[in-house]
């Protein structure tokens, strides 16, 4: 949020962006001493996908994040992928006899004539000053495999009752389990996927951890799977996810069918943040704000790519049917004014509200009389224009952002994001607008919608519309930045 990035077109003021060249996944994320860390795959070369390094920024609310100086670079095992961090709290490696501190675990990717096909393992570094500076290990890697070509994205936590560290692994279209007591010194588990959930893609960036079910004593494991870009599929690259049971060992799912983690098209390879204080107790996720199928062409110059706003995940219980809750983490108010402006509003036609910000967030209780389609309408200017959709034959929310700016950059860009409805009589949305995304979380989150936009401008007006019916707005309110 400094002036600088404020400056700059489609740079955005509430989500992660470098302040030069390429980004992806969100990397290492871990709370430590009062700082949030985000380690993301850069590219400090060129503002395209190349050698990846780590970047590194952290914050202390979620939502102002510093960039720091590069925190990992290539060294002759590879290039740094995707991976975690946690804090050795008791040296179980014998890193810190002094003191506790943090340990990055991460793919070594190298690739070259004679390792061709690329040869991945997992390698790890560890950091005496928070994360500032980093020693990588000296006997990496500390785990290969002789066969496996997708062998990466290590996501590492505690597991408390088996007292060991567990580990699961993307391991072409599974997930590998493996556990160990000092991080160093690996042992196999188990493996998970076969004829389970979708496999439109290789599997890559898990992670595995405990929700609390709302209202309720119970809690279950939930496994999130990215899935990379498909090429006969329209949704690109996306994130699935299933609940069920893990014990040490064994992950097992208690359901059939795919469940999707956001209905956009952009937010991927999102993971949580490791150790993330008792007292506080929350699973917070965020994910990369881009997709495969187009990051690279994105239309900004110099940087590319931001990450989605931290989310605070639950877990929702609907007779045997679980689903994934998020919410935009509540430090988010803190740069918000609140302005209520809609109570018990029927449109027929359609309403329009000036809304002349930067970046705002928007919250409507939608009630439909009779309307065959329903929806908003974010207005960057007079003619970008985002449109969110509630067909109600369909049972469909849509978002339209084929008139939202510049869209040409990708023949896949413009084409529809769907969500299937099960009731359309009653919908609750909020939205956060920024400079060049629009989130939509939909009946207080249980469903996401995450999408990029490149408007001239963020937004002039916001109009609420009905067809051949009428809505009640029972109530809404619009935040404005709280400068
Ligand atoms: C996911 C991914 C990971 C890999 C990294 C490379 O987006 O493909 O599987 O570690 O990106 O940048």
């Amino acid at each position: 949020m400094t002036k600088l990035k404020q400056a700059e077109k489609y740079r955005p003021y509430l989500h992660f962006s470098p302040s030069k060249n390429w980004m992806n996944d969100p990397n290492g994320l871990i709370y430590f001493k009062g700082e949030y860390h985000l380690f993301f795959q850069h590219n400090p070369h060129d503002s395209k996908w190349g050698p990846m390094h780590w970047g590194h920024a952290v914050s202390k609310d979620l939502v102002t994040w510093d960039e720091l100086p590069i925190a990992l670079y290539p060294d002759e095992d590879g290039t740094i992928f995707s991976g975690s961090a946690v804090v050795d709290w008791n040296n179980t490696t014998g890193f810190f006899p002094d003191q506790p501190g943090i340990v990055a675990i991460f793919t070594h990717h190298l690739e070259s004539e004679v390792h061709n096909p690329p040869k991945q393992s997992q390698g790890l570094a560890y950091s005496y000053d928070n994360g500032r500076t980093w020693i990588k290990y000296r006997n990496n890697p500390v785990l290969k495999h002789d066969s496996k070509v997708d062998f990466r994205d290590p996501k590492v936590f505690w597991h408390h009752s088996s007292n060991k560290w567990v580990m699961v692994l993307a391991t072409g279209e599974s997930i590998s389990i493996y556990s160990s007591h000092n991080l160093i010194d690996w042992s196999f588990e188990s493996e998970f996927g076969e004829n389970i959930g979708s496999h439109d893609g290789v599997w890559e960036c898990p992670d595995l951890f405990e929700l609390k079910v709302e209202n309720n004593e119970e809690s279950k494991w939930v496994l999130l799977v990215s899935i990379g870009d498909n090429p006969n599929i329209d949704n690109g690259s996306r994130t699935q996810y299933f609940v069920g049971t893990f014990d040490g060992s064994i992950f097992r799912a208690e359901h059939e069918g795919t469940k999707w983690l956001d209905y956009g098209k952009d937010n991927y390879a999102g993971v949580s943040f490791a150790d993330i204080p008792e007292e506080d107790g929350r699973r917070i996720y965020l994910g990369w704000m881009s997709n495969w199928r187009y990051a690279n062409e994105v239309p900004t110059h110099g940087w590319r790519s931001q990450m989605t706003i931290p989310r605070e995940l639950g877990l929702r219980r609907d007779k045997d049917s679980y689903t994934i809750i998020q919410v935009p983490v509540q430090e988010l108010d803190y740069y918000f004014t609140r302005k209520e402006i809609i109570k018990n509003e029927w449109i027929g036609k359609e309403l329009r509200y000036d809304f002349n910000v930067s970046y705002g967030m928007i919250t409507l209780n939608i009630g439909n009389k009779d309307a065959v389609k329903y929806g908003v309408n974010i207005h960057h200017t007079p003619t970008n224009v985002t449109s969110i959709i509630i067909d109600t034959q369909k049972n469909l929310l849509v978002l339209d952002r084929n008139k939202s700016g510049i869209v040409s950059f990708s023949d896949n860009f413009p084409i529809q994001q769907e969500i299937k409805l099960s009731d359309t009589r009653k919908i609750k949305l909020s939205m956060i607008i920024d400079s060049s995304s629009i989130e939509i979380f939909g009946n207080g989150g249980e469903f996401a919608l995450t999408s990029l936009v490149y408007p001239d401008k963020i937004c002039e007006e916001v109009s609420l519309y009905a067809l051949d019916g009428e809505i009640n707005v029972e109530e809404g309110y619009f935040l404005k930045p709280n400068t």
